[in-house]
């Protein structure tokens, strides 16, 4: 049986925006509660209270600063865990949260997202480490039907990312793509999902059937 919380919601207001000079222009960069995130300014477009809602857990690979995992935390009504090499944000703190600081690519982590996945219940995986496209190979055979997987800095092609770039105000170079996750498409037998949505958010998204 899947553990669902109910928890109080978070209110737009905590949401801003900062601006980052990349070597490229200026980024307009979602920060949550104070804490910077490595996200699009306007990334709740994509990740809304009713999308998370869906899911029985959220596992994100990389937290940085944690501004999204708290996002994530407090926009969602289930356990979310997050993963990184770095030491956790103390001010980033609510009681779904699960920062944990452990090398992504060692076995014993590998076994314990594995385990994460298995879990009852619906998964969504955000890849958002230090190599989004391994991430999404290593774990993209263990989701279960219906689960979601994603990797950020994704390009779909990249005259469409440079567009996107504009739009967004987004500077950084892309770190996964199409072309580098066709393999395990197809293998895995995912499917984009609210593909065109989450794209414009520089996240890819797929389904497993
Ligand atoms: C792009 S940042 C994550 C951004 C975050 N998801 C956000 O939205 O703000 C990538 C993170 O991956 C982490 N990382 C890189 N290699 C790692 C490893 N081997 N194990 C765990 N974390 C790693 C880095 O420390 C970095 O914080």
């Amino acid at each position: 049986m899947s553990l669902v919380r109910k928890r109080t919601r978070r209110s737009r207001e905590n949401e801003s925006f900062y601006v980052f000079n990349s070597e490229r222009g200026r980024c307009n960069c979602f920060e949550y509660k104070g804490i910077s995130a490595s996200q699009v300014a306007t990334i709740s477009e994509a990740f809304t209270e009713g999308f998370l809602s869906g899911f029985d857990r959220i596992i994100e690979l990389g937290y940085h600063k944690c501004g999204f995992s708290l996002f994530l935390a407090d926009s969602a009504t289930c356990e979310v865990f997050s993963y990184d090499i770095l030491s956790p944000n103390p001010e980033a703190k609510a009681d779904n949260l699960n920062l944990i600081q452990k090398d992504l690519y060692a076995q014993n982590t590998i076994n314990e997202i594995i385990l994460l996945i298995k879990g009852d219940g619906r998964t969504l995986l955000l890849c958002d480490g230090g190599d989004k496209c391994h991430e999404f190979g290593l774990f993209s055979p263990h989701l279960k039907p219906d689960d979601v997987i994603m990797l950020h800095d994704y390009a779909d092609n990249l005259k469409d990312y440079s567009l996107l770039q504009e739009k967004q105000k987004w500077f950084f170079g892309h770190e996964s793509s199409r072309h580098a996750i066709t393999k395990y498409i197809i293998k895995n037998n995912l499917r984009g999902f609210q593909y065109q949505l989450f794209k414009e958010y520089f996240w890819g998204s797929f389904k497993k059937e």
